[in-house]
């Protein structure tokens, strides 16, 4: 494999082409699986549709299972290192339809990763995880009683145990070969990162059959290593590989990775009205040096920060989203037009989040168990 290949899940990559990845890492690419879920009779979530998810690894199977009557956790984590943005809501959604299928939701809290990589202290990952993150997926719509939340350093014992036996099972080498250069931190992310994604289909925690991980492609080293531990272990524990999901990441607002470090580039769904709108009308755009110009061009939606929030979070209606694209195009639409239009689709979504979020904080401190020590 080229250096280039390698993914730094904690980097701040940028992936660019999305097919070469799944060419290198022989992820399924998800197109392919899109009439498999119609014809069983699965509504296919706007991110499917619009190729937003990618790829996959093992969904098919599992979807297979779940139509026999397996019962399916779907299990992800967010690092409670920054302020909930667009970016997570992304995973939030898928979150919140595999519960409207039907399948137990289950939620890390990586204060464990946070502390050794981004040295988040724990009073603030706490803080964050509950306040900002559960709280979050609350008010965007999953059901508080039907998911389980947890912090990572709050587990127990047998998830313990999981990663103790891992630690066995994997050489450095072969961890320098999933993800470059690593430190004892990193390793220990890892490896937690794997009891995660598989202490679910221990009876102690549900016992489920398998296990569906949405995550953004950045992740998918983690799902390696995952899946070739869960080979390795067979003789002591019998466990069965992960399925994956892959998103594409949402770029910031200036075209670049989005990242909390870099506030400008990112909407968090808390933020003020008027922030909002700054950030909003200084976004990167696909239009023209002049409106003559893009009258006469068309403006590039492939390019568009606005576009991207259309795509993934403001305009649910699919025939609606291909009309402003092909307004764009023609150089019938104008970016200053089109992002007053953005900006009145998000304000009235973060008006009303804003008042959900209220209720869903308090939700949150009664249904999390903070780490007690
Ligand atoms: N490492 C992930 C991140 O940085 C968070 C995470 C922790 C996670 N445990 C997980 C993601 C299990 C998916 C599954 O965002
Ligand atoms: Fe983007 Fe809208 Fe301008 Fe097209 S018209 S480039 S979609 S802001």
């Amino acid at each position: 494999m080229a250096d280039q290949d390698k993914i730094d899940p904690w980097g701040a990559i940028e992936i660019k082409d999305y097919n070469r990845l799944l060419a290198t890492f022989g992820i399924k690419p998800f197109s392919q699986l899109r009439p498999l879920l119609v014809e069983q009779g699965i509504p296919l979530h706007l991110y499917m549709r619009r190729g937003i998810i990618f790829g996959h690894r093992d969904l098919d199977i599992v979807m297979n299972e779940f139509k026999k009557g397996k019962r399916i956790a779907v299990l992800t984590g967010f690092m409670p290192s920054g302020r909930f943005h667009f970016g997570h809501k992304l995973t939030a959604d898928q979150l919140i339809y595999y519960q409207s299928l039907g399948f137990k939701i289950f939620v890390a809290l990586a204060d464990a990763e946070a502390f050794a990589v981004r040295r988040i202290p724990r009073e603030t990952a706490i803080k964050v995880g509950v306040e900002e993150y559960v709280a979050n997926l609350i008010a965007l719509g999953l059901d508080p009683k039907k998911t389980e939340f947890y912090f990572q350093t709050n587990r127990g014992t047998p998830y313990y145990r999981l990663i103790q036996l891992f630690s066995g099972k994997v050489t450095a080498a072969e961890m320098t070969a999933i993800y470059g250069d690593l430190t004892p931190a990193k390793i220990v992310s890892s490896l937690t990162q794997a009891a995660d994604i598989l202490h679910v289909q221990l009876e102690e925690y549900g016992g489920y059959d398998y296990v569906i991980v949405p995550v953004g492609a950045d992740q998918d080293p983690h799902l390696r290593l995952t899946r070739d531990l869960t080979d390795r272990l067979r003789e002591v524990i019998d466990l069965t590989r992960p399925a994956s999901t892959y998103h594409k990441l949402i770029r910031g607002l200036d075209g670049a990775k989005m990242s909390s470090s870099r506030p400008d580039s990112t909407i968090f769904l808390t933020d003020p009205l008027e922030t909002a709108r700054k950030k909003l009308m200084a976004a990167l755009t696909g239009g023209r040096a002049t409106a003559e110009e893009q009258r006469k061009l068309g403006g590039i939606p492939e390019k568009c920060t606005i576009y991207d929030l259309y795509m993934y979070h403001l305009i649910l209606d699919d025939e609606k989203l291909r009309e402003i694209y092909e307004e764009c195009r023609s150089g019938r639409l104008l970016c200053g037009k089109c992002k007053r239009y953005a900006w009145s689709l998000l304000e009235e979504f973060l008006r009303e989040h804003r008042e959900k979020l209220e209720v869903a904080k308090e939700i949150a401190y009664k249904i999390v168990e903070v780490p007690g020590f």
